[in-house]
């Protein structure tokens, strides 16, 4: 990670009200590599974003430091997370709209569409009109990315159904029963006539079966 870059995360993470806030954002930007890949395909993008899931909203924050400029609108159903996303977003990102919102209801968009760890946490049924819904909005030109973990029999795959089992063992919350799509499903929803398609691993430093999905209309 560059000089810059370190800048960047001390700064959106300071931003952040709560302590434990401040030190989940300045971890997450630091070593989460979707961020950066994020960027690689939308940072000189025109088009604006729709980021579905945003939870506090770093990936717009972090894009935003790093220069794109088109207006983001983030959604999550955390109503708490919108909040604090939005305490930040007011005072310091123009142009950041975050909102709460579910993925089976999605507002009039055109532009790319970002969805980071959502998508496995839907229901299946929603999972495939939500990936149809998210093929709709993007324009002419703009990406689609979305990161999950695909049901693929590897090792990964376990792990990570083993890590998702055992946070439900311990947690006092009721989470989501997760349903992991395969790749062929969500690849099924671009087709090659109208996206070209970039699919790969994303693990970083993780023992997870996190894998990139970016389709960009021709
Ligand atoms: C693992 S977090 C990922 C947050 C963010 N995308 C990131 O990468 O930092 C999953 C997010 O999806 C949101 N979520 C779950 N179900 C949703 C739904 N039906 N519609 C919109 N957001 C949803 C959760 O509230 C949570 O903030």
């Amino acid at each position: 990670m560059s000089t810059s870059d370190k800048e960047i995360v001390k700064h959106i993470s300071s931003l952040f009200a709560r302590r434990w806030m401040r030190f989940y954002s300045r971890g997450k930007l630091r070593h989460d590599p979707a961020f950066p890949a994020a960027f690689e395909r939308i940072g000189s993008s025109s088009l604006p974003l729709l980021d579905i899931g945003c939870g506090v909203g770093l990936l717009a924050f972090y894009l935003r430091e790093r220069g794109f400029a088109p207006h983001i609108v983030g959604l999550d159903v955390d109503g708490e997370k919108i909040r604090e996303g939005q305490a930040v977003a007011g005072e310091h990102y123009a142009g950041v709209f975050l909102q709460t919102g579910d993925v089976s209801a999605l507002p009039e968009f055109s532009g790319n569409v970002a969805m980071l760890d959502v998508l496995h946490y839907l229901p299946a049924e929603v999972q495939q009109r939500a990936l149809e819904d998210m093929a709709k909005r993007v324009a002419t030109g703009g990406w689609c990315f979305i990161r999950t973990t695909p049901n693929d029999g590897s090792w990964r795959y376990r792990s990570t159904q083993f890590e998702e089992w055992f946070a439900r063992m311990i947690s006092w919350s009721a989470r989501p029963v997760v349903v992991y799509p395969t790749l062929a499903q969500i690849e099924a929803c671009f087709p090659a006539a109208e996206f070209e398609a970039e699919v790969r691993p994303l693990w970083g430093n993780t023992p997870f079966n996190s894998w990139l999905l970016a389709f960009r209309r021709r």
